[in-house]
């Protein structure tokens, strides 16, 4: 294996010349923004353990400034440190700022199909135009009655089986997904596509942890054989092809079978198929297929971690959850379940949704854009095709923006009890910047909303107690990935009241009023 590694190196240094030989000329007089030089990956780019890279773009910032270059063996990269710079580049200047990289991950996850990773273009607009249709505010308005009844559904899993909350989370969010995209209502099949989506997500966030493949940054390794060292990825790859791809097809597969046998309930399947046009070509369907998949796929696996945020935090801070239990006991009362049109007479809710959000980030470094264009920006020269990193987990944890940020605390987002506009709201870093924004932005917080204010009117969450009597506290920690979850922890649930508990039965009993409230 040694001299392998030592073809690998010479290899590298290669590479590396090359680089340097084929660096464009610079377009511009103006500098590039400050940064390390020569590139910090150069010595050690064979092995470069993935645990310096999670702190790699901060420890830039905080040395470099809010704009700092970097140049990955010939890819340019502007590390942001701000919200500030961010919205400036991404928001401001967005028809500059919305293309994507290429990756050679993509390839070997086999994504492509996935708008998330569509380069800026008409296909891309295809894409986001099909989700858009169910997704946008008024689309969402309408999901409010199934939402509610799904949420009913999930307090009384949560009340008879309180162990298995996070199971009972996931369920609730891979459920609503499919139902929208689909059609699909998941306990009425024998197939498992909780499962399938759930093995095909745990494929993407550790492959698209950023930094930890190689091929992220030297792309020829994709196409060295798979004994090659530092050519992993894509012995991982031929296993993981065939799992993604399930996520696609099976649901799929399923949809066209209920349409064809007139059995389908309406979804963005059956509705964009249905809407298809003569002129739209046989690749309609292809953008129909893959615009649901990535529906079903971001809408089961997102909201998902802020909502074990939610549960994670109110077992961290009681004091909290006694707050929003009085404020929803004063609005709702005792004999009734909260509703979506109860929302502005419920600010201390609204604080912690927000806060749950802010809090911990479930896309912590966002998805990378990159520019179409050379730029210029605060006297600095922005290369075209420069890939632009904006760390979310950093900018809403600004302690100018956020005083005290590791504390979860609703009341920074209340003014005399009511939400204070001049506070920032996290929602527009958690959900990215310009037309790359996240489309299912309002159906998230719209199934936050209605989960949390639920779950806190019926439920009581506390911690567990351990063999000692003392309480076990969750960490607080989240995993590592694109996607960032809390890292598994207990909860104890219980039923706050019989007669709300009553309420909640006697609503699912009418399972048939989910699948209704659909249409
Ligand atoms: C708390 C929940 C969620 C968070 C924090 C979140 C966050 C994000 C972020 C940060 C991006 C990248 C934005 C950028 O490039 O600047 C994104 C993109 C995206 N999200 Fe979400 N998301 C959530 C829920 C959802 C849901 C429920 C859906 C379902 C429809 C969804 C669908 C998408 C899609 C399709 C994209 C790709 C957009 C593009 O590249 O043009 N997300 N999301
Ligand atoms: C992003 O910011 C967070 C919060 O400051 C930090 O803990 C993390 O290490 C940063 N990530 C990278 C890759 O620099
Ligand atoms: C891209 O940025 C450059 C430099 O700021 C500007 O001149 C150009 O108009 C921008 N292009 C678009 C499409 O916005």
């Amino acid at each position: 294996m040694a001299s392998v590694s030592t073809a690998a190196a010479s290899l590298l240094t290669v590479a590396l010349v090359f680089a340097f030989l084929a660096r464009k000329r610079r377009r511009s007089t103006l500098p590039l923004p400050p940064g390390p030089r020569p590139l910090p990956f150069i010595g050690n780019a064979l092995d470069m353990p993935s645990k310096e890279m999670r702190t790699a773009f901060r420890e830039m910032n905080e040395k470099y400034g809010d704009i700092v270059y970097l140049d990955a063996l010939g890819q340019p990269m502007i590390i942001v440190g701000s919200h500030e710079v961010a919205v400036d580049l991404l928001d401001k200047r967005s028809s500059n700022y919305s293309d994507r990289g290429s990756s050679a991950m993509i390839d070997i996850v086999g994504a492509g199909w996935a708008v998330t990773l569509l380069r800026y273009g008409e296909e891309w607009r295809r894409h986001r135009r099909a989700i858009h249709q169910y997704f946008n505010a008024g689309a969402v308005a309408q999901y409010a009655k199934s939402q509610k009844l799904e949420t009913h559904r999930l307090v009384r899993r949560l009340i008879d089986d309180p162990e298995h909350f996070r199971n009972h989370l996931r369920h609730f969010f891979g459920s609503s997904a499919l139902r929208i995209s689909h059609g699909i209502e998941v306990d009425d099949e024998p197939v498992d596509y909780l499962k399938i989506a759930d093995d095909a997500m745990d494929i993407f966030a550790a492959a698209f942890e950023p930094g930890k493949y190689l091929v992220e940054i030297i792309p020829w390794l994709a196409r060295m054989p798979s004994w090659f060292p530092g050519a992993g990825a894509k012995r991982d790859g031929e296993v993981w092809r065939p799992i993604i791809y399930k996520m696609v097809s099976a649901p799929w597969d399923a949809a066209m079978e209920k349409m064809r046998l007139g059995t389908a309930s309406p979804s963005m399947v059956k509705g964009l198929v249905e809407q298809m046009r003569e002129d739209d070509g046989p690749d309609q369907l292809e953008v129909i297929k893959s615009a649901a998949a990535v529906t079903f796929a971001a809408g089961s696996d997102t909201t998902f971690s802020t909502m074990q945020t939610f549960f994670m935090a109110m077992t961290m801070y009681p004091e909290v959850q006694k707050k929003a239990q009085d404020e929803l006991m004063a609005v709702i009362g005792p004999h009734r379940l909260p509703e979506k049109d109860d929302e502005p007479s419920l600010p201390y809710i609204q604080a912690i949704t927000k806060e749950c959000i802010r809090w911990r980030s479930v896309v912590p470094l966002n998805v990378p854009h990159r520019s179409l264009e050379d730029d210029e920006y605060k006297g600095y020269f922005i290369p075209k095709g420069s890939i632009i990193i904006t760390n979310i987990s950093a900018f809403s944890h600004d302690p100018i923006m956020y005083p005290n940020p590791d504390v979860f605390s609703p009341e920074r987002f209340l003014k005399n009890g009511k939400i204070d506009p001049a506070v920032h709201d996290p929602a527009t870093m958690a959900f990215g910047y310009g037309r790359r924004v996240c489309p299912g932005k309002h159906f998230a917080e719209t199934s936050l909303f209605i989960v949390i204010a639920t779950v806190l009117h019926t439920l009581s969450l506390s911690p567990v107690v351990g063999p000692d009597g003392q309480p076990i506290m969750p960490s607080g920690k989240m995993t590592h990935g694109l996607l960032s979850y809390p890292e598994p922890f207990q909860c104890d649930i219980k039923s706050r009241s019989s007669e709300l508990e009553a309420l909640i039965r006697s609503s699912c009993t009418n399972m048939q009023g989910v699948r209704a409230a659909q249409s």
